[in-house]
């Protein structure tokens, strides 16, 4: 097991001092590992039924999230693993790295499979108007009405493999995924019925970006209520 260690360990050291001029190149070296899963330039990997992709995220959002995975508020063996070491600087630089890239365009491609008209409409009702009679607003009043995300704590949700946000309101439902409270998508996660989730992740994952639009700039419009993920100081 020496190999993987001295890997997790190398991915997690602070850079070494290099050349102002030369810091990015470092960086993008260091971070080859992560092309595996993640894309040369966290596109995301095409056809990948999970693997999420990072580039263009909002950099305080992807920083929380590589906070979450090495302090156990986000729970996966692999991220886990290969944060455990890294520090705050560090981490902030990744998290600057791939919100630098040019968001994804493409819908996830997954070849996921079709819903009926009937489900389609009931997905885009939900996403764009929410679910009045549960008290869940509509993902579009955070995420944005082009769903590219509010920096500097809310994602773009389109681009995502389907079995990617099933998975993910699973673990908001059941809590190995937690965010800075108040925790917004703990609150819409289990006030969503079981049955509407598959859809919404289907019809989310047919979607895409074609302008390459970037998350609004922070205060750009309101979210209906406020989220740690948005109002945090350290989420900057
Ligand atoms: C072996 C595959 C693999 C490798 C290598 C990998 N990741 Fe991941 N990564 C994943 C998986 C799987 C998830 C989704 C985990 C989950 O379900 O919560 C993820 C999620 C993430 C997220 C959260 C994305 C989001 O939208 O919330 C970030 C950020 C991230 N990875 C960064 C990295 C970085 C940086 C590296 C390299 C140091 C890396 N990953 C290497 C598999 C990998
Ligand atoms: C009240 C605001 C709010 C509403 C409404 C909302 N979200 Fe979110 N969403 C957030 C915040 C904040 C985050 C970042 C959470 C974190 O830091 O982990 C997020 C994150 C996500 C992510 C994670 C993306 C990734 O790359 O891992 C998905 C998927 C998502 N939301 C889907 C939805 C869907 C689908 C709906 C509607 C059913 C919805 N959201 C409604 C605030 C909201």
């Amino acid at each position: 097991m020496q190999r993987p260690f001295a890997l997790a360990l190398l991915l997690s050291l602070p850079a070494l001092s290099a050349p102002a001029a030369f810091a990015d190149d470092g960086v993008a070296e260091r971070l080859a590992a992560c092309a595996a899963c993640h894309g040369k330039q966290g596109e995301g990997i095409r056809g990948a039924e999970y693997y999420p992709h990072l580039a263009g995220k909002p950099a305080g959002y992807l920083f929380e999230q590589l906070k979450g995975f090495r302090d156990g508020r986000r729970v996966n063996a692999q991220m886990s693993w290969l944060v455990q070491f890294a520090d705050d600087a560090w981490l902030r630089e990744i998290a600057d790295y791939y919100a630098a890239m040019p968001p994804r365009s493409h819908a996830a491609d997954t070849g996921a499979e079709q819903l009926t008209p009937e489900r389609r409409e009931r997905a885009e009702r939900l996403v764009r108007e929410g679910d009045p009679a549960r008290n869940v607003p509509a993902c579009s009043a955070c995420h944005g009405a082009d769903l590219a995300g509010l920096e500097p704590g809310i994602p773009a949700t389109v681009g995502l493999p389907a079995d990617y946000i099933v998975a993910q309101f699973g673990h908001w439902r059941n809590g190995t995924r937690r965010a800075l409270e108040p925790d917004c998508m703990h609150e819409v996660a289990k006030a969503i019925a079981p049955e509407d989730i598959r859809a919404i992740a289907t019809w989310l994952s047919q979607q895409s970006n074609p302008e390459g639009t970037h998350p609004a700039p922070a205060g750009r419009f309101e979210p209906p209520s406020s989220c740690g993920a948005i109002t945090a100081e350290g989420v900057r």
